[in-house]
């Protein structure tokens, strides 16, 4: 196979989309049956920033293969002493299998995969978080009754125009469903991104809606889903964002407008009382640990496919 990396949804077709959901679906099933697929492979786990369920879930995901994940803080690399990416990315190819990185500035990813010969897997960045969007759309094929179920449904994303909103407009063209982001004056998404969804959107007959008001943005929603105010990076404007998020809590209330068999998802971490009431993250229409769950699983298929041979 062809190398491939695993940088943003956008990159996917759908295709690829449905065939890691169908690969996610047998792993999560049958276990047992990928045990051996990743023997001996090691997989190289770059973090700029903290984690718990990304770095737990690929290490788990490797050893379950029969492979190895090497944490590898960057306060501890060369590459956070100023080491180049490119020399970085190079040695590494020549002891690895691929590697995962998770970072502030989005081209720290994309210039390992330029520089590096081996698969690189995009753990976060700055602007994109693909490994939790993927196992979103997947939990929602879960709820729903399968990938065929999603078409013309509305997921809903309310809050900070961040890395999740953006993977999330790529996400839902690949699944056949329509997409609402709604965040406050200032806080919207970036627009190259946005552009980018719009065309993958007019492709699939999918629609990107991007607004102001919550409200209107949850009407019709069959998913609602938030995320932090402030994101790994912006704690100097935790603050401020306190403040210009005012009003913007996920409460009972705004769910409501949501259709009666909506569910609420949260990549996690979350904030109970700031992004999300205790009341929706904890309450019947949550999913947030299935879909925390779901990492796992979303994770060693993209490793299997990556990484393994498996096609999908
Ligand atoms: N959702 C997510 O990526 O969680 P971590 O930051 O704990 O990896
Ligand atoms: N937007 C959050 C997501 C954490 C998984 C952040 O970047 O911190």
């Amino acid at each position: 196979m062809a190398l491939r990396h695993l940088i943003s949804i956008h990159d996917l077709t759908a295709a690829e989309v449905a065939g890691l959901f169908r690969l996610s679906a047998e792993v999560k099933a049958e276990p047992a049956k990928f045990h051996n697929h990743l023997h001996r492979k090691t997989l190289g786990m770059i973090f700029e920033k903290s984690s718990t369920r990304t770095r737990v879930s690929f290490e788990v995901g490797m050893a379950q293969m029969g492979g190895h994940a090497l944490f590898l803080s960057s306060r501890d690399i060369q590459l956070g002493r100023g080491e180049p990416i490119s020399d970085t990315a190079k040695v590494l190819s020549r002891y690895l299998d691929g590697i995962m990185a998770r970072t502030f500035a989005h081209q720290t990813v994309t210039d390992l995969a330029k520089y590096g010969s081996i698969p690189v897997i995009n753990g976060l960045t700055d602007e994109l978080h693909p490994c939790q969007s993927l196992c979103d759309y997947f939990t929602l094929t879960e709820v729903f009754g399968g990938l065929d179920k999603l078409r013309g449904r509305k997921l809903t994303y309310v809050g900070d125009g961040n890395n999740m909103a953006h993977s999330l407009m790529f996400g839902a063209s690949k699944v056949g469903m329509d997409v609402a982001i709604a965040s406050p004056k200032g806080y919207e998404v970036q627009g190259k991104y946005l552009e980018l969804a719009r065309q993958d959107a007019a492709a699939a007959g999918t629609q990107v809606i991007v607004t102001n008001d919550p409200r209107e943005a949850v009407a019709g929603a069959s998913a609602v889903y938030t995320d932090v105010w402030a994101s790994m990076g912006q704690e100097q404007e935790a603050q401020e964002r306190l403040r210009a998020f005012q009003g913007w809590t996920v409460d009972s209330a705004l769910m409501a407008h949501a259709r009666p068999e909506a569910v609420f998802l949260h990549c996690l971490p979350a904030h109970r009382g700031e992004e999300v009431t205790a009341e929706v993250a904890d309450g019947p229409q949550s999913r947030i640990y299935d879909e925390a769950e779901n990492r796992l699983h979303i994770q060693k298929a993209i490793l299997l496919w990556l990484m393994g041979g498996v096609e999908i």
